[in-house]
């Protein structure tokens, strides 16, 4: 914490694929380093169920372009994005590449000019160290097996939706691992300089603890 204080802007960028613990993790990161937070996810999300409720195909490129370049966080400040039907529009929306190029530009600033006034932010996503913020000091990629992330997830949302089973989880989640790290433009994938983390054996305690050594090394090295 300290250490921090006499850091110049520290970016953390968390990557990984759906229900690896990216989002617990980073959450805790930013708030044990009084960083800003940005989980990019919603911004793909959000785009998803803004067609969705438009009764928009989320494949219709043109209509995705359009309605990515329009959107602001606060149009789905109060909708429900954390629902299968939102997790699948929003990785097919975010396959496009003019999809991709309208949020760009929010996510970068986000990080150059975090919110609150405090010296840096944590973003995760697919493409946050490789794409967004290539120079982040810190870069992580967060894994877990297929069926154990489809086990989190599945104990998240049949309580929402109870036609959902453990096998269509998984099947979902193979599919969007399949769709964004398949994609052309900034398919998830670990940048070389990212420290791999495999959560599937880990709680959320362990993987937080693992996160802050390394990032404590890293900063080390930094002042050295
Ligand atoms: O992390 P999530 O499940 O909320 O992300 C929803 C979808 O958005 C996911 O399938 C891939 C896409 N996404 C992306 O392509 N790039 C990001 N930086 C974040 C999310």
């Amino acid at each position: 914490m300290k250490r921090l204080m006499t850091a110049s802007s520290l970016i953390i960028a968390v990557d990984g694929p759906a229900a690896s613990g990216k989002g617990t993790l980073s959450r805790r990161l930013a708030q044990y380093y009084g960083l800003a937070y940005l989980d990019t996810g919603v911004l793909y999300r959000g785009v998803g169920w803004l067609m969705l409720t438009q009764n928009l195909d989320p494949r219709d490129e043109e209509q995705a372009a359009m309605t990515a370049q329009a959107f602001t966080l606060a149009a789905v400040a109060d909708a429900d994005i954390r629902t299968p039907d939102v997790g699948r529009a929003a990785s097919l929306v975010a396959a496009q590449p003019q999809v991709r190029a309208a949020l760009l530009a929010y996510q970068r600033d986000f990080a150059a000019n975090p919110p609150g006034g405090v010296r840096g932010a944590v973003l995760d996503g697919r493409d946050i160290g490789t794409v967004i913020c290539p120079d982040a000091l810190v870069k992580f990629f967060i894994t877990a097996s297929p069926e154990e992330r489809a086990r989190r997830r599945y104990k998240d949302h049949r309580a929402k939706d109870a036609s959902i089973t453990l096998d269509t989880t998984l099947e979902d989640i193979k599919r969007r691992d399949a769709r964004d790290g398949g994609r052309e433009t900034a398919p998830m994938r670990a940048a070389e300089d990212a420290e791999l983390i495999d959560t599937t054996t880990l709680d959320a305690d362990a993987v937080f603890a693992r996160a802050c050594r390394y990032i404590d090394k890293s900063l080390k090295v930094e002042d050295a």
